[in-house]
């Protein structure tokens, strides 16, 4: 009888969310006999190119409740959420609430949840840049502190809870959920045509991708990459799928004169599957994302990290990822040198195998 059923509101807000997501409520509909879920869009990301076109590739269901809060600064956005989703909350009153990764729509719904007393789950818990001048930094601190279940994708972000003195039964270590999307849609991803329409073949190629506000908000910076980009596509073309923070930039500075002196291809951003093909399929990646630094960890993809710091310090340990910073010289470096290294080859890593989803739903269900 369904109101026997555990009901599991699940929030996604922006484009990282979606692979997240994708897995756990899979999960929950192959035990629908107990379990019931609410999927609940806060609208972050309203694009098709940045949320629909995810819930295609990726067989995600019509979300139950759009906020469709858009975009704003912080305090807008956070508080919009807010004011949006307690009614629903307070409509659905769900059993539990799942957060994941560290967007402003995972604070923002941890921190109406746990005022009404409903158990929050966080998934991607205890990741840690050190860096507080990262707006997702605060957002991991703020919902790790009030969440009930803490669950981890990697050993050291167990490490980073236990040294805020989160209690040890709140964690538990379930392995990364985004990857269980990433072997899944694999296959799948092989049939995309996205290398024949950007006319590329396969390790000929570099990818790029970037958005955070650090590289791109300043014109300094945001320029000096660019300029790198320049400099290694001479070597080798780059397909760089931009995100619309970064599309804004490029206009806002009038850099696209100088882009187009460049052999890099500018593109809408990517579907998943298109994307998947595109970055499995290239010789290097020079990103900034959180997300990609994983998934290229775990194809064995070189990838050059544009970033002072990562929370994701087990990309590191593999030797796939490199942290550069956003020295000009130092990208176009480390990219060139890379170039007369042989290619990577795959990594397996505890409990980034394809079944933390499974984790996840039996952690909350025992909990
Ligand atoms: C957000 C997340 C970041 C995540 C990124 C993934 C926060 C604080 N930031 O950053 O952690 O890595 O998503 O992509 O939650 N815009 C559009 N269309 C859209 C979405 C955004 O045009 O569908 C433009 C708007 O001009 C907007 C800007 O992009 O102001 C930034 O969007 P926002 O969601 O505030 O932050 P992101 O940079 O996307
Ligand atoms: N991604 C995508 N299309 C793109 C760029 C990224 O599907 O054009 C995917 C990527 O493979 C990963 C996720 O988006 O699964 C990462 O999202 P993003 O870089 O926006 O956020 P972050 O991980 O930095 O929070």
């Amino acid at each position: 009888m369904a109101e026997n059923k555990l009901k599991i509101m699940c929030i996604v807000g922006a484009r990282p969310n979606f692979m997240k997501m994708a897995p756990i409520m899979s999960e929950i509909a192959r035990r629908s006999d107990k379990l019931e879920a609410v999927l609940v869009h806060t609208g972050q990301h309203y694009d098709e190119l940045m949320s629909d076109a995810f819930f295609a590739d990726l067989e995600i269901p019509r979300p139950d409740v759009n906020l469709a809060v858009g975009s704003g600064s912080h305090a807008e956005q956070t508080a919009k959420i807010m004011l949006a989703f307690e009614p629903v909350v307070l409509n659905h009153r769900p059993d539990w609430l799942i957060v994941v990764g560290d967007v402003n729509s995972t604070m923002a719904c941890t921190l109406v949840c746990s005022k009404l007393g409903i158990k929050v789950a966080h998934v991607e818990a205890g990741l840690r840049s050190f860096d507080r001048n990262m707006p997702e930094e605060i957002n991991r601190l703020v919902t790790d502190v009030l969440v009930d279940l803490l669950l981890t994708p990697s050993r050291d972000a167990d490490t980073n809870l236990l040294r805020e003195g989160i209690s040890p039964e709140k964690i538990k270590f379930v392995g990364n959920v985004m990857i269980d999307t990433l072997y899944k849609y694999l296959p799948r991803a092989r049939h995309s045509k996205i290398l024949n329409t950007l006319a590329v073949t396969p390790f000929n190629y570099g990818v790029v991708t970037l958005h955070r506000p650090s590289n791109v908000d300043d014109k300094k910076v945001f320029q000096g990459i660019l300029e790198a980009l320049g400099v290694i596509s001479e070597r080798l073309p780059i397909i760089f799928p931009i995100h619309p923070r970064s599309r804004e930039r490029i206009k806002q500075f009038k850099l696209d004169k100088k882009m187009a002196s460049y052999n890099v291809k500018l593109i809408d951003p990517l579907g998943y599957l298109d994307f998947l093909q595109l970055y499995s399929n290239s010789r290097l990646v020079l990103t900034d994302s959180g997300g990609v630094q994983e998934e290229t960890t775990v194809l064995g993809i070189p990838c050059l990290t544009l970033r002072e710091n990562t929370e994701r310090p087990i990309t590191i340990k593999q030797g796939t990822n490199r942290l550069l910073g956003t020295t000009r010289k130092k990208i176009e470096q480390e990219a060139l040198s890379i170039l007369n290294q042989p290619i990577g080859e795959p990594r397996r890593l505890e409990f980034w195998d394809g079944y933390a989803a499974e984790r996840i739903i039996d952690a909350i269900v025992s909990a």
